[in-house]
């Protein structure tokens, strides 16, 4: 199973992905916006995530590959994880290689992703956190459709900065998405 959007595939991981995630995540700049990524980030890292995810691919989540088609190259992770069909529930996590930040891709990506936990998986929310200091990752959020409902006090400690940070607390429902949508598509 895969989705594909004008510029990317988004795919299951392969073992040869590890390359990729190394020269992506092991980016200090890239690693210190995320809660779990360590750094440096080594090809041990980056097989033990793949491995997980494939052991955990349609049960607990999908974490997508992001591989950008004109260079057959996994620029990035869009991924939702503790899916729990009973609630209906989801949460996200991503990050894309430096060099190809504000291109567009992670909005392109959420199009095929976001579509998919609504109208494949049919679920009826998708939960974000994100640091109050992640500006980039806020903005994308925000563009997405998704409401920010709270914030958390001192909530998160970055494996690769050792800092801990407030985080916002959003909520993505179906009815959000269908009008981001329509906005990212229409321009309206
Ligand atoms: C957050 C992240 C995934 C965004 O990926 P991206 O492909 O660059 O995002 P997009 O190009 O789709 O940007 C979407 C919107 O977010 C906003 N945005 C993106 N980067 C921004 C930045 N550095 N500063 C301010 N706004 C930014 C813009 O509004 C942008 O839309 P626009 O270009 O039409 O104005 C990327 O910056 C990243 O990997 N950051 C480090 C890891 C991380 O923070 N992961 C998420 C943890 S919660």
């Amino acid at each position: 199973m895969q989705l594909e959007t004008p510029r990317l595939i988004l795919r299951k991981p392969k073992p040869a992905d590890w390359k990729d995630m190394v020269e992506g995540v092991g980016e200090y700049d890239v690693a210190k916006m995320t809660e779990a990524i360590p750094h440096p980030y080594t090809r041990k890292d980056a097989n033990w995530f793949i491995n997980h995810c494939l052991e955990n691919w349609g049960k607990d989540g999908y974490a997508f590959m992001l591989e950008l088609k004109a260079e057959k190259k996994v620029i990035g992770v869009l991924g939702l994880r503790s899916i729990n069909h009973f609630n209906g529930t989801a949460s996200t996590g991503s990050w894309v290689n430096k060099k190809y930040w504000r291109k567009g891709y992670m909005t392109e990506a959420k199009i095929a992703v976001n579509d998919f936990a609504f109208n494949t998986l049919k679920l009826r929310r998708l939960n974000s956190t994100v640091s109050t200091q992640n500006k980039a990752s806020n903005a994308t959020q925000l563009k997405a459709g998704y409401v920010l409902e709270g914030v958390q006090r001192k909530a998160s400690r970055s494996k690769a900065s050792g800092k801990i940070s407030d985080i916002n607390v959003y909520g993505l429902l179906k009815a959000d998405w269908k009008k981001a949508r329509r906005k990212l598509l229409t321009g309206f």
